[in-house]
């Protein structure tokens, strides 16, 4: 059960990948509701307009994009457009990814499918800090956040798409974290566990059970759960905090 904030976010601006659904959909309707203007990515219409219906009780102004976080040309469009329309970019959480394959040898993994799996989850969580970065930099203040997994930690035999591509975020985020640590702009990251999500329907049944028996809480994560941590990292009060991975794994993570 988690408490909002009610103005934690008044007067901070924030874009949220993946906000049609699961994690970000949960993130997005929390910072509206706590305050921030807000504008969700997804390449899913019918759920951006959904989740733009919600967010407009707490915000007016608020918007969807229908996009591919994996188009460059489309991110750095996109993000100019929003801080035209409402105001200089405060906060990006970058939460649109994709499983691919799952319970599949790396014998059986199609080049193609690598690839697909790495361009959403790692190339586009390039390419989106590489924008919001740019964006945040002349008002020396910007909290980015990405998504990881507990899969690019430990592996998940099966999955290797999904954990090269997540081990590959925790190294993005290590890097520019750094990088822009003297610049008033973190840049962290968020390992999950299992969290029930519409991701999960993409997933084997016997993968989700594999991951599930290795949570010592012995149960999944929730969607407040997910908010909550992720709020509080692109919180103002998070100063002190960039290129770390966070664990939201009910004690699976081992570091
Ligand atoms: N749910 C979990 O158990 C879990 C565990 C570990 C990590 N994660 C990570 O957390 C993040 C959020 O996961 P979720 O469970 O909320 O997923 P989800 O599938 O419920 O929602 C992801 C959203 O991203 C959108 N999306 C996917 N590819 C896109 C693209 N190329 N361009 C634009 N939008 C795109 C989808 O349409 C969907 O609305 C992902 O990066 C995922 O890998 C989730």
């Amino acid at each position: 059960m988690s408490t909002d904030h009610p103005s934690r976010f008044r007067g901070r601006s924030a874009i949220v990948t993946g906000g049609g659904a699961g994690i970000g959909r949960a993130i997005a309707e929390r910072l509206a509701r706590e305050g921030a203007a807000v504008e969700i990515w997804d390449r899913d219409q019918a759920a951006l307009d959904t989740v733009v219906g919600e967010l407009r009780k707490h915000d007016p102004q608020a918007s969807g994009a229908r996009l591919d976080v994996a188009d460059d040309v489309a991110v750095s469009g996109a993000i100019t457009a929003f801080c035209a329309r409402r105001k200089p970019l405060d906060i990006l959480i970058h939460a649109a990814g994709i499983v691919g394959p799952s319970s599949t040898p790396i014998t059986a993994v199609s080049l193609a499918d690598f690839e697909r799996v790495v361009r959403v989850n790692l190339t586009a969580s390039f390419i989106v800090t590489k924008h919001a970065v740019a964006a945040m930099t002349p008002q020396k203040y910007g909290r980015v956040l990405l998504f990881a997994s507990v899969a690019g930690k430990e592996g998940n035999p099966g999955m290797c798409s999904y954990s090269a591509s997540k081990a590959g975020v925790i190294g993005l985020a290590k890097a520019v974290g750094k990088e822009v640590a003297g610049s008033g702009i973190t840049v962290n990251a968020i390992a999950p566990a299992v969290i029930r999500t519409p991701l999960l329907d993409t997933v084997d049944q016997k993968q989700i059970d594999y991951m599930t028996a290795r949570i010592p809480m012995g149960r999944t994560g929730t969607l407040d759960e997910a908010a909550a941590l992720s709020c509080w990292i692109v919180s103002e009060e998070a100063s002190f905090n960039t290129g770390f991975t966070f664990d939201l794994t009910g004690g699976r993570a081992t570091y």
